[in-house]
């Protein structure tokens, strides 16, 4: 007794039989589902056909074959004008020529001066007396326009200051004889590169690709790909912009005190931090310098005081995000009838003048003990060392340098 479940297998079995015979193709052609083609241009189809074993020996290899173009239908008996190529005619309905090699199997095909009413789908026959078959299962669209489409631009991962980033902008043809050509506009210096490439598909696009290292400057500045296409005479042309979003380091910041003029002790200040980041600055950080070191005074965008007697002095502000951060100049909180805090620069400076003096002697001195006496080399090194030391130690380094380092 045969169980349901093989009953359905047996099924299965017959139906896929039935399904194999009544769907055998004579010939099996492989091309893209679908072309964009800009009128006045010329289209390519990559083509390429293949005939199934059982078939094989109908087709006698001395014997010329012939390709043929079918629109619309592929059951073209009673229709002629649906007959649209035919590579053994000399004057065909659409100009045309098959630039594949007929015995390597490869039916590619152009098709010159497309205009609007090509758009189609388009069926291929071969022709070898006495083989006659159309892949009637296989077909491949063209749609015509007038205006190419926009090419498409691609960047790679975030964009950040002082990180080369490439931009990829691909531009299809249908026409890989007279492919686009890519241009940019961008904000800044860059070096570019094209070439023509194969999609999965085996149409072909123009990729450029364009690299260059942003800056914070080139933030919400616009980037654009233009494509274009020569057709006939004239040419056609298709862009895509691009805004830039560069993320980068605090940048220009800067404190600054209200009221700006000597105060009483009692009244009010508003100390103000501000600066450029993207994204936004997260944390403020306000510092006092007290003798010759910053000392975290405050948090926040804005610090507010109540004078009293020791407030007075040189204050600068923090600006952190992400990315780094950036440091402000040093803004002067000064009392009224107090005197004249000594500023801590000019310590620093004439230090630094001392020491500057100091070591220039030194290294004179070394130099000249090592043209007399041959020395250890590694004086040099401590000596460079030592003038790199910085008196003031912060955490936030110099404005100018700020964002390289902090990636
Ligand atoms: C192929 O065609 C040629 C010329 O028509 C003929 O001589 C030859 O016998 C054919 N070969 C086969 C295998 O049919
Ligand atoms: C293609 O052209 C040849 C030679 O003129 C002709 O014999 C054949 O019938 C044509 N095929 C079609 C589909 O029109
Ligand atoms: C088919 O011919 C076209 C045009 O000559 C060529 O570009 C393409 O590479 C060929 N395809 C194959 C698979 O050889
Ligand atoms: C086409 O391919 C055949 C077989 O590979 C070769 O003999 C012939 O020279 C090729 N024709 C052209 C025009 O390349
Ligand atoms: C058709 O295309 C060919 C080759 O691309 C060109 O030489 C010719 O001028 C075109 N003809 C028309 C009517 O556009
Ligand atoms: C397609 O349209 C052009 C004018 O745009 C016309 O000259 C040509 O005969 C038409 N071709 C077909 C096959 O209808
Ligand atoms: C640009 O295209 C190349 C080649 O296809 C690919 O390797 C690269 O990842 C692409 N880059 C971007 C930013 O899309
Ligand atoms: C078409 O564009 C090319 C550059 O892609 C240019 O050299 C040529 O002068 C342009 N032709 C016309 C008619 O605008
Ligand atoms: C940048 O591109 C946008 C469209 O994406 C456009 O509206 C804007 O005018 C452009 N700005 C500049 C400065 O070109
Ligand atoms: C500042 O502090 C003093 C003493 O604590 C107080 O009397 C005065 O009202 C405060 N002034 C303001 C503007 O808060
Ligand atoms: C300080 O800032 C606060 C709020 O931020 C404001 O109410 C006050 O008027 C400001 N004072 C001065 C002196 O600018
Ligand atoms: C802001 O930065 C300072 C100094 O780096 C740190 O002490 C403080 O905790 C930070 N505040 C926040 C809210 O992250």
């Amino acid at each position: 007794m045969a169980c349901p479940e093989n009953m359905f297998f047996l099924i299965v079995l017959f139906m896929s039989g039935v399904l194999a015979c009544f769907g055998q193709r004579h010939l099996i052609t492989t091309m893209p589902d679908r072309l964009d083609v800009l009128t006045g241009s010329c289209v390519q189809i990559p083509c390429s056909f293949d005939i199934p074993e059982q078939h094989k020996d109908k087709l006698n290899s001395t014997i010329l074959t012939s390709g043929v173009w079918i629109k619309e239908n592929p059951y073209f008996g009673g229709r002629p004008d649906s007959v649209i190529f035919n590579s053994s005619e000399t004057v065909n309905r659409y100009e045309g020529k098959i630039t594949g090699n007929m015995s390597q199997k490869n039916c590619t095909t152009v098709f010159f001066n497309v205009t609007t009413n090509y758009t189609n789908r388009y069926f291929f026959r071969i022709e070898s007396q006495p083989f006659l078959a159309t892949d009637t299962e296989k077909s491949v669209k063209i749609v015509v326009w007038d205006l190419p489409s926009s090419p498409i631009l691609t960047v790679s991962g975030e964009v950040k200051e002082g990180i080369p980033v490439s931009l990829n902008c691909s531009a299809v043809t249908s026409c890989p004889e007279h492919p686009p050509e890519l241009t940019w506009t961008l904000p800044t210096q860059f070096t570019h590169e094209n070439q023509l490439q194969e999609n999965p598909d085996q149409t072909k696009s123009v990729l450029s690709t364009v690299t260059f290292t942003p800056s914070y400057l080139h933030h919400e500045k616009n980037i654009t790909c233009t494509a274009v296409y020569p057709v006939g005479t004239s040419n056609k042309t298709a862009e895509h912009n691009m805004m830039l979003n560069v993320s980068f380091s605090p940048k220009n910041t800067s404190a600054s005190i209200s009221p700006a003029d000597p105060v009483l002790v009692g009244s009010c200040v508003n100390l103000t931090c501000s600066s450029t980041a993207n994204p936004p600055v997260t944390n403020f950080t306000w510092f006092k310098i007290s003798g010759d070191k910053p000392t975290q005074v405050a948090s926040g965008l804005s610090y507010s005081l109540n004078v009293t007697v020791g407030d007075g002095g040189l204050y600068y502000c923090e600006a952190r995000n992400s990315h780094g951060c950036g440091k402000s100049k040093e803004v002067q909180l000064a009392i009224k009838g107090q005197e004249e805090p000594v500023n801590p620069k000019v310590y620093e400076i004439v230090g630094k003048t001392l020491g500057f003096i100091f070591l220039f002697s030194l290294i004179v001195f070394f130099a000249w003990r090592r043209r007399t006496s041959r020395l250890p080399s590694g004086f040099d090194m401590t000596d460079r060392s030592q003038g790199q030391n910085s008196p003031v130690g912060t955490v936030c380094s110099n404005q100018a340098t700020v964002g390289r380092g902090n990636q």
